[in-house]
Parts: structure tokens; sequence; C-alpha cells
């Protein structure tokens, strides 16, 4: 039987300008390293670390990212919500109103395969939420596939709050889908696998941005802001840059993922002189 390896790189959330200089100085080399056909990132927190906006959308394609995600921050930028319905790289939850603009899952090509990538936001923990159950929205897009006659790979990432919630749609989709990325925390988590039913999973991806910080911003700003109960702005954190994410391979002839390798590269960056204010 013919074999098509295709390695897909899934980056964590891209945090301010710290996270856009560790992706200047190290994406393009993380690509080689890993033979990388594929790039896939959260980019909620670009502008910032709250929100993306058109300009900072159309930066990371150029960096080399083929597919943005974002989530509950993805329309803190407004003009986003005015470009995203000619975006078609970015990715808004696919269990969001059908009013919102934007899409929630793509069709692309990557190797010789066909590959479907589905953003979808978990319904714990997160407030204000007018969202359906991401469990009744991925049965949706998975049983249109399906009727479609398609043989297209799908892959989930899910932008989740709770472990538990990540881990149940990891069972849930277990030998469905060939991975279940979660994101969100901005913490990457050590327990990426394999099922044997061919699905890769990790609970978190992290962060690309600062390794040394809290959530990507400066710890002293984050610790008055919970000592105070103040609405004090966070601010950007340049100790330590670091990509974060996984290398997921999978078998286009298959739609089974092989393997599943945590990635934590450090990265030189430097903040901007004058830059303190
Ligand atoms: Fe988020």
């Amino acid at each position: 039987m013919l074999t098509l390896m295709v390695r897909i790189l899934f980056l964590g959330e891209i945090t301010g300008r710290p996270g856009i200089a560790a992706l200047k100085n190290g994406l393009a080399e993380l690509r080689t390293e890993y033979s990388i056909d594929y790039t896939i990132a959260n980019g909620e927190g670009m502008t910032n670390g709250f929100g993306i906006g058109k300009a900072h959308s159309l930066q990371l394609s150029k960096l080399g990212v083929d597919t943005v995600t974002g989530a509950e921050k993805l329309f803190y930028k407004l003009d986003m919500v005015d470009f995203i319905p000619k975006a078609g790289f970015i990715l808004r939850p696919a269990n969001y109103p059908p009013q919102c603009p934007g899409r929630g899952f793509r069709h692309v090509t990557i190797g010789d395969g066909r590959f479907v990538i589905i953003n979808l936001q978990g319904n714990s923990n997160f407030p204000r939420q007018n969202i359906q159950n991401a469990f009744f929205a991925i049965d949706g897009i998975l049983k249109k596939i399906s009727e479609s006659g398609s043989n297209e790979i799908p892959i989930v990432i899910f932008h989740a709050e709770t472990t538990a919630e990540k881990k149940t749609m990891k069972f849930y989709l277990d030998g469905r889908v060939a991975a279940v990325i979660g994101t969100h925390s901005k913490v990457i988590t050590a327990d990426e696998d394999v099922t044997g039913k061919g699905t890769a999973y990790i609970t978190d991806i992290g962060r690309v941005g600062s390794f040394l910080s809290a959530g990507g911003f400066d710890p002293e700003t984050e610790i008055q802001k919970l000592k105070s109960q103040l609405p004090v702005r966070s601010r950007e954190c340049w100790n330590d840059g670091v990509i974060e994410g996984v290398a997921v391979t999978i078998d286009e002839s298959t739609g089974r993922a092989e393997d599943i390798t945590r990635i934590v590269k450090h990265v030189t960056i430097k903040e901007p002189a004058g830059n303190q204010g």
C-alpha cells in the first residue's frame, strides 16, 4: 500500500510582540528541523495579548502560518469582524452562531492528501457564552463530510478551558479524526499521545512568546492585578523567548496519526529599545 506521510505543526497561542519576535527568529528553522508540511497557529493573542487585528493576521500568514485559529478573543480587535469573511485562512470556532462572521472549518490540501481543519470552542467555564455544544457541533460536521462521500481527513483544534472537557473530547473523537489539539491555557502539557485508533492528542500546546512570564505577560503586573482587584493593564514580557507546540505525522493513506512530538524551542527575542514606559 502506498504510504504518504505529512507532518503538521501546531503552534500555541502567539502572545503579543514577543510572540511575533519568537516566530521571526525561530519558525523557519523549526519548520526545516521537523520537516513540516503545514502550520496551524492560535493567533487570538497576537495583538498585545488580546485579539488579533487584520494587519497582524496578514503578518502571520507571511511568517509561514497556513491556518490561524482563534476563539473567545478573536474579535477583540474590531477590524477582524469585517476582515474575517474575506480571510479564508482564519478560523473562528465552528460552534459559534451562524450570525457570527467567518467560518469554523476549512478544506485544505497538504502533500497529496485532503484535510478538513475544524476549530471548536469548549463550553466549560467561558463567561457570556451563546454557542452550540461542541460535541453536537463536531458530530454535525463529521456527518456532513461523511455524507458528501469525501475521504478528507479531519483535524480538530479544541479551544477549551478545562482539561476534563478536552480529555472527554479526545475519547469522543477517538478514531474519528486524526488529531484533537487543545489550546487556550498558554501552558504546554506533557500528555501528548497517539491512541490505538490513530488519533493524536494533547491537552494544550502552550504559547509562543515569553517562557518566563505569567501567561506571556509581565509577572509583576499580573501580581498587581490579582492583589488589587483593579483592572490593571497586562504588560508584555520579553524574558526567554519560546515557541511551543506539537508536530503530528499523519498517514494520508489511512487518515491515522502516526506520532506526535512536543516542541519547546527556546529562541532569542530582544525587547525594542525605549520600550519601557
Ligand atoms: Fe482563549
